[in-house]
């Protein structure tokens, strides 16, 4: 599975045009997770052709509407924790007339588990830090789900670093090869974005928005024995620096 993600990565460039089709009209709401990011998501999906997308952490949507436009032909289930946000309502008006999308709330990190099927997807965008991490290893201990994706997962952060040590298969939405063409799909986004992490990687260093990580299943990794270092990593965990959308 990696070398086919590789593939896709390296041939982002021509595949700009269409991402570019499917978000056409969709304005960037506050919170929600970059163009450029989902941009990433759909290039690495489309290699395992999801029939569903199991979704935690809906807020006001934005990521939701991206992923119902992109995946016409996927079942988009949504998870919030969070029923008495404001957020709630913004979410429901917007997605109301997406026929693709389910909207439900409760605790994700105990439905998605049962929920899953052999060649979902999952996006995780909530819950944040180790305890996504730890979600996301849990899921894909399931063997069902062959790509995992981690919001809040950039450069310097505590995920990323538990990555760059355990899972060197994970890829990432602001690899500087990428972020070269896509960052022109956040025109609009990156006015909310911390000024230290807009355009870092154009102007030479690593990092580049808020950090989607994907996270390929692979058969020979453990990930229980993984869970368990994700939990000691917690115990020592250092405050990671402030990159989640405002
Ligand atoms: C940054 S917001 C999500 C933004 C959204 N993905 C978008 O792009 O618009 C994070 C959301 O995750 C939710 N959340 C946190 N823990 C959760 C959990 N265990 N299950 C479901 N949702 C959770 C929060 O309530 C919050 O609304």
């Amino acid at each position: 599975m990696t070398d086919s993600l590789a593939r896709a990565i390296a041939d982002a460039e021509s595949r700009l045009a269409a991402f570019h089709r499917l978000i056409a009209g969709i304005s960037y709401q506050r919170k929600g997770i970059l163009n450029s990011e989902m941009f990433f998501l759909w290039l690495c999906a489309e290699t395992v052709q999801p029939k569903r997308v199991l979704e935690s952490g809906r807020a006001q949507g934005q990521s939701t509407l991206i992923l119902a436009r992109c995946f016409p032909h996927a079942e988009i289930v949504s998870v919030e924790h969070d029923r008495n946000s404001p957020d709630a309502a913004i979410a429901a008006e917007r997605l109301k007339n997406e026929a693709n999308v389910k909207l439900l709330f409760g605790d994700a990190t105990h439905m998605l588990r049962d929920l899953a099927r052999p060649g979902d997807i999952a996006l995780i965008d909530g819950p944040k830090g180790l305890r996504g991490l730890r979600f996301a290893l849990s899921l894909l201990g399931t063997g069902k789900i062959p790509q995992v994706f981690v919001h809040d997962a950039g450069p310097g952060t505590a995920e990323r670093r538990f990555f760059d040590r355990w899972l060197p298969s994970v890829r990432y939405s602001d690899e500087p090869d990428l972020v070269r063409n896509s960052h022109v799909l956040d025109d609009e986004g990156a006015a909310s974005m911390p000024s230290a992490r807009r355009f870092a990687t154009c102007a030479g260093r690593s990092g580049y928005g808020y950090g989607l990580a994907c996270l390929p299943y692979a058969p020979d990794i453990r990930y229980g024995w993984l869970r368990w270092r994700a939990a000691l990593a917690g115990l020592s965990q250092r405050p990671s620096p402030e990159v989640t959308a405002p």
